[in-house]
């Protein structure tokens, strides 16, 4: 453990020199504890985010050893719930399927997603799910429109609404090795819209990252509406080509930064939702 926290310290450092935050040391700082020390409601939510990367892992094709090292993580998370005796059984579960569904991965080695038609079927009204697989197609350029038309309707601070919107259409889908990767993902969907928003416009630090938020559950939930897969992805840091590369191609000043990129297309993937934390362990009414 005493190897593994100083290489995270390094990991850290330097990332945090990369993106000018403190988060990535921050982060690389806690999971590099002895598990033991992790705090209860921080484990539990590091079991959500691992079984969400490993979920994903198996949904590329198969190869030796890829995310051997985080299925190992995994198990070794969901031991020390067991050992802490908490009640977190929906998480768990889940979590357990997942370890379950990486073990036929190894077996059978082909990608564990399941493909189908009924996508959304028995989803809650605001349960909106991420495509990863789309099919052969592109949705008509008009029902895009509708989405950015509804992200406009969201609340955003001060009415400001300084949002620049730049859809990429891809004509050539090319689903050579495709997977949950998001560069295999990119190179499948029919459209990436890119959300920037107008950094001139803000004196705040998070107002216009939750304005993108705001603009952008209205967009997925209106793209569910019209029978669109969509899947946000990260822009910024974590971009294929990062900011310049993007605003160069796409004409835009230094003004602008891009908050998210949605992918949207034709939906062949049928998705599990992950559970959620049981709500009443995450809420406290307090009496003023
Ligand atoms: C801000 C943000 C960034 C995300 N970035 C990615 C990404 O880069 N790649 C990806 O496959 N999914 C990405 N997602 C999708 C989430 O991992 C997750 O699948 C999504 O929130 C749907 O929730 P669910 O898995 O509970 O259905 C992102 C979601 C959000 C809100």
């Amino acid at each position: 453990m005493k190897t593994e926290r100083i290489r995270g310290f390094f990991k850290g450092v330097k990332d945090s020199f990369l993106v000018g935050s403190i988060n990535p040391l921050r982060f690389q700082l806690a999971a590099s504890q002895d598990i033991s020390n992790y705090p209860n409601f921080y484990l539990i939510c590091k079991i959500k985010h691992e079984a969400h990367l490993l979920d994903k892992a198996v949904k590329n094709p198969y190869s030796p050893g890829r995310a051997t090292a985080r299925k190992e993580y995994l198990a070794a998370l969901l031991n020390e719930l067991d050992k802490r005796n908490l009640d977190f059984i929906e998480v768990s579960n889940w979590a357990y399927e997942i370890l379950g569904k990486y073990d036929i991965w190894t077996k059978e080695k082909t990608s564990q997603m399941l493909l189908g038609d009924d996508v959304f079927k028995a989803l809650p009204e605001l349960a909106v799910p991420s495509i990863r697989f789309w099919k052969e197609g592109t949705p008509p350029e008009s029902q895009i429109i509708e989405c950015i038309n509804s992200g406009q309707m969201a609340s955003a601070s001060c009415n400001r609404q300084a949002f620049l919107i730049k859809v990429v259409a891809n004509d050539n889908q090319n689903f050579d090795g495709e997977g949950a990767r998001n560069a295999s993902m990119f190179a499948a969907a029919p459209y990436r819209v890119f959300i920037y928003y107008n950094v001139n416009n803000y004196s705040e630090k998070y107002a216009a990252m939750i304005d993108i938020g705001m603009f952008a559950q209205n967009f997925v939930l209106k793209a569910k509406n019209l029978g669109l897969g969509t899947c946000c992805c990260y822009a910024s840091e974590h971009l294929d080509h990062g900011q310049a590369y993007w605003k160069k191609k796409l004409d835009l000043s230094n003004e602008y930064y891009c908050g998210l990129t949605i992918l949207v297309g034709i939906p062949k993937e049928v998705v599990n939702k992950p559970p959620r934390i049981e709500t009443k362990k995450i809420v406290e009414f307090i009496r003023a």
